[in-house]
């Protein structure tokens, strides 16, 4: 973390205080370097020869970081409509993408093939056939891959655990719809079965699941394989490497991440010789630490001997990870990052529900109406999952780098908040 000489916060050479005057808050900022550094580590531990790293869109996504995205060479992991339009939209090329969603709609699907995408991952059987059907009027050759559900058991919150037995995604093992599905794809004269595609969970900070996934997957691969005499090309294993929110957390680096899958991948071979093309798709562990998140303090109320509520411009709608999933966040005075942190406070938003709290027990400086709050490592699954909520317009978001911001989401205005509306 830099601070500069006036004790504020620094983040890509640009002051925070003078960020917030300039821009209002609340407000998200993303170090662009930092995201270019993740996304060359990515490549340089695990995109070597034919390996891929797909960035999941879901984490966060706009026209500027699919342009960034586009430059550092990176796939890119859509899961609707709306982000294969913003994809389109930024020029990303169609065949760097992987079209994702467990209810792909007949538009959808035809969005995808007009666009010519790179790959489908089919989730059922339902949008298989929807796709099968589609495809015959193309005159060229439609690649998917098959998303199976392989009854790995990631420790993590159990809303973002997606590769157990028991989850609305993917094909299951030991059904028969996996068998009829790899059969009647290899029949067909326009579908390319590529292969198949694991994601186990996110926020997943223990390597140990993804090891798991990897023999799995292989192992169902050598099966579809055999069966077929059918040389399987790709297996993506999803995304999932979970971030440290807080100085104590404990997380896995990109390079011990990429390094395990590739050694796994590794051991596997070594039993048959068989190397398909690897995929990855992280989105968290690209994009998460580089955002900060800019509130400017509002209300303080203190409830004698129980705690001192803080409440701050934005809350649950830009941030409901809190309140989802109990996450926990590390925040800091941007604005007197130097000042001695005395007492404990909760950061709590300005919606109308008792669950909007950002952040519980957090030690800081004594607060003040008007300072700047930082809330750290907010650039994953916020902004793309914000809502407008007691009709709160959606802070804008910024890009940093080298003392230079530039707005790559302007803020939403009160007008934009009834611009769907009719009478
Ligand atoms: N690939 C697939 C098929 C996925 O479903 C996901 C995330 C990813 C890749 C990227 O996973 P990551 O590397 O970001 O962990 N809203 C939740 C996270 C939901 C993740 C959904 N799928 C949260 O805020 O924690």
């Amino acid at each position: 973390m830099r601070l500069n000489d006036r004790g504020h916060l620094v983040i890509g050479g640009c002051d925070s205080v003078a960020l917030a005057l300039e821009h209002q808050t609340p407000l998200i900022v993303y170090d662009e370097e930092l995201i270019r550094e993740n996304c060359r580590r990515y490549r340089q531990s695990f995109a070597q020869g034919k390996h891929r790293v797909a960035y999941a869109g879901k984490a966060f996504l706009c026209l500027a970081l699919c342009r960034l995205l586009n430059e550092e060479g990176l796939y890119l992991d859509v899961v609707s409509g709306g982000e294969l339009h913003t994809a389109l939209a930024a020029a990303f090329p169609p065949e760097r993408i992987y079209f994702h969603g467990n209810n792909k709609s007949p538009a959808e699907i035809k969005m995808a093939l007009d666009a010519g995408v790179g790959c489908l991952v089919v989730d059922n059987l339902y949008e298989y056939s929807l796709l099968k059907a589609m495809a015959k009027d193309y005159k060229r050759k439609v690649f998917l891959l098959l998303r199976v559900a392989l009854g790995v058991d990631a420790a993590t919150h159990h809303y973002i655990r997606t590769g157990q037995h028991d989850s609305k995604f993917g094909f299951s093992l030991g059904g028969s719809e996996l068998d009829q599905v790899v059969a009647d794809a290899l029949a067909d004269e326009t579908l390319e079965l590529l292969g198949f595609h694991s994601h186990i969970g996110s926020q997943i900070t223990s390597l140990e699941a993804f090891r798991q996934n990897v023999e799995i997957i292989y192992s169902l691969a050598r099966h579809y394989g055999e069966k077929h005499s059918w040389q399987v090309q790709e297996i993506n294993l999803g995304g999932g490497l979970g971030v440290p929110y807080l100085p104590e957390d404990e997380a896995q680096s990109i390079e011990d991440f990429a390094g395990h899958i590739i050694r796994a991948a590794a051991e596997q071979r070594a039993v048959d010789g068989f190397l398909p093309r690897l995929t990855i798709e992280p989105g968290r562990s690209i994009i998460a630490a580089a955002g900060t998140t800019l509130y400017t303090v509002g209300s303080i109320k203190s409830v004698p001997t129980v705690r001192d509520y803080v409440a701050v411009d934005g809350g649950m709608t830009d941030n409901p990870r809190t309140a989802l999933y109990q996450a926990k966040y590390s925040c800091l005075l941007a604005n007197r990052a130097t000042a001695e942190a005395t007492k404990l406070y909760t950061i709590a938003g300005k919606s109308c529900e008792s669950g909007d709290i950002l952040i519980w027990d957090h030690a800081l400086p004594a607060v003040k109406s008007g300072d700047l709050l930082a809330v750290l490592v907010t650039g994953a699954y916020n902004y793309s999952m914000a809502s407008n909520y007691n009709h709160l317009p959606r802070p804008a978001v910024v890009m940093v780098s080298g003392g230079l911001a530039r707005v790559i989401i302007a803020r939403e205005s009160y007008a934009d908040l009834v611009r769907l509306d009719r009478l």
